[in-house]
């Protein structure tokens, strides 16, 4: 499949969590507009994204959205050549929207449905701009729904190395920042506080489970800080809230850091990867970037406004898609609960919602 025309172009829309995203990408991957509204003043009064008013804000803005990627690129619709949409996973009623609405558009301009799995949307973002990075790459998602090691190899293979068995670490840090009355999203307010604190002050646990393992745990931490502010009644002094912050922030970029760097050392790849909203995290990019430079690792960490969700890693993903010949069906469905096929190259869509090969 290829496009005749130089004004040739992917729409691209993202609505799994609370951003409504849209980019517009050439053929050839380069990125002509990146929308993406974050839908923060709907949720903040309740201290974390509600899924009901997610999916209904979606619907307000994902036309306006779409609109905009577009005529910040100078294109038209007459210029979409096949439209790229979030299948999962997420949460239900926002992956509905943004999947109907590609739907609907790739229907009515008679274009290809490109589905994607968000994680691989995640993953592709290691690459965007740096075509020359290794295909074979430990890579650690790490956002508000995933803390997963991989084993990336050429093909779009993954091998599932390791993975939280129970908070991700972007939950973990949600979790401490309601409990310090930061407010939400978490992750951005530990990360600003925490550049006031001493990251040695306070010896929160670091969870490596057992000898070897590339699992990861955060749920004793959050209840370690829980106890400490229990105990401690001068925690909200301004000096002791940003040394809490530190320390917090500090106990989960160790356990990162340590297990990724276990990873590469455990398949002996030699490029690491780290995608998903908390790759934006400024103590874990620059210790990471430390002990991979120390180690002689290649290291790839995406440009801030490619680490949290967005519509331009969807359309890197999309374009995969597209020169597979992975197109969708019109009966297509989102699934809240779409896992990456490991092990296994990933297959054509199927009408059951899921990536790889039909079940037998
Ligand atoms: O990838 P993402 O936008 O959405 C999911 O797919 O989950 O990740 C959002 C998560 C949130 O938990 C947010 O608190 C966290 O990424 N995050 C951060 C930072 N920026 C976003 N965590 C730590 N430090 C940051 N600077
Ligand atoms: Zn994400």
């Amino acid at each position: 499949m290829t496009p005749g025309s130089s004004t040739d172009v992917l729409l691209a829309l993202e609505t799994s969590c609370d951003e409504t995203a849209a980019a517009v990408t050439t053929f050839e991957g380069a990125i002509l507009s990146s929308i993406v509204y974050s839908q923060i003043e709907t949720h903040a009064p309740y201290g974390g994204v509600v899924p009901e008013l997610a999916a209904r804000r979606h619907v307000e803005c994902i036309d306006h959205v779409a609109r905009k990627a577009l005529h910040d690129a100078g294109r038209t619709w007459h210029d979409v050549r096949a439209v790229a949409a979030t299948q999962g996973p997420g949460l239900a009623g926002a992956l509905l929207v943004g999947l109907n609405y590609g739907k609907a558009c790739a229907y009515g301009l008679k274009v290809p449905l490109l589905l994607v799995n968000h994680l691989e949307g995640h993953m592709a973002s290691a690459w965007m701009g740096r075509p020359e990075f290794p295909r074979e790459a430990v890579v650690l998602v790490v956002s508000g729904g995933h803390t997963h090691l991989y084993h990336a190899q050429k093909g779009a293979h993954y091998r599932l190395l390791g993975r939280t068995q129970d908070d991700a670490a972007g939950e973990a840090y949600d979790k401490a920042a309601k409990l310090l009355g930061l407010g939400y999203p978490g992750g951005p307010l530990v990360d600003r506080l925490a550049k006031q604190g001493n990251p040695r002050a306070i010896r929160f646990p670091r969870s490596m489970g057992k000898r070897g393992s590339l699992d990861f745990s955060f749920s004793g931490l959050k209840t370690s800080l829980l106890y400490y502010l229990r105990d401690h009644a001068d925690w909200r002094e301004p000096g002791r809230l940003a040394d809490i912050a530190a320390s917090f922030q500090e106990a989960i970029v160790d356990v990162l850091v340590a297990k990724t760097l276990g990873a590469a050392r455990r398949t002996g790849v030699q490029a690491i990867a780290v995608v998903g909203g908390v790759s934006a995290n400024s103590r874990l990019r620059t210790r990471l970037g430390e002990e991979c430079a120390g180690r002689d690792l290649r290291l790839s960490l995406p440009p801030m406004s490619l680490c949290t969700d967005n519509a331009a890693m969807i359309a890197a993903a999309g374009l995969e898609a597209y020169r597979t010949e992975r197109t969708a069906g019109w009966d297509a469905e989102s699934a809240a609960d779409l896992s990456l096929r490991v092990d296994a190259p990933i297959g054509p869509n199927r009408a059951d919602g899921r990536h790889g090969p039909p079940a037998a």
